[in-house]
């Protein structure tokens, strides 16, 4: 995680050697909200991800074509910059978000600041390209220990424009 290698800061969980069942609750939410970032940022992977390439130049239009109709592809490896995912600032081949960790941390602050103040009203992404961020925020509202002080789970609405970004 970028905290590990390049600076960002990754949820730590501090060292507590007797901890009261709900600091467990909290520290294993922290834990579970940091993979998740991990995983919808495709950090885990971002050394060997492989990025579609196309087939013009490299072949004929006929093999071009034979390949699409069997549904072949072209992928080049193509190693993450982690300065850049950490901001969100590439887009990533096969990751569900293109936001990074570190939007995602400010994601996260929004959230819970929201329920924090029990400010009520639902949440919405008008644009979700793969629904990665979605999918976080989710997660943290299902976070007992953040979510708990709020009355009822907010709605989560989701908008996507049905010609989308490719990848
Ligand atoms: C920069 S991407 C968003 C990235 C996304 N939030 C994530 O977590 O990776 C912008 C998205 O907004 C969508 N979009 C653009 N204009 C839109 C519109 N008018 N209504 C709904 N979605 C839209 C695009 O198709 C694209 O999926």
């Amino acid at each position: 995680m970028p905290g590990e290698t390049n600076g960002h800061v990754s949820h730590r969980v501090p060292k507590d050697r007797h901890p009261t069942p709900e600091k467990r609750m909290d520290n294993a939410a922290m834990l579970y909200l940091d993979l998740l970032k991990r995983c919808l940022t495709n950090w885990l992977y971002g050394n060997v991800e492989e990025a579609k390439v196309r087939f013009e130049g490299l072949m004929s239009p006929e093999a071009a074509l034979f390949c699409r109709s069997q549904g072949i592809r072209l992928l080049q490896r193509r190693s993450y910059e982690p300065r850049l995912r950490s901001e969100g600032r590439d887009w990533p081949p096969t990751a569900h978000t293109m936001i990074g960790p570190r939007r995602l941390d400010n994601l996260q602050f929004c959230i819970e600041d929201v329920l924090a103040h029990h400010i009520p009203g639902d949440l919405i992404e008008t644009g979700v390209w793969r629904g990665g961020a979605t999918i976080f925020m989710r997660a943290v509202l299902k976070c007992p220990v953040l979510a708990a002080p709020v009355c009822e789970p907010a709605l989560l609405i989701l908008c996507q424009v049905r010609r989308t970004l490719t990848g």
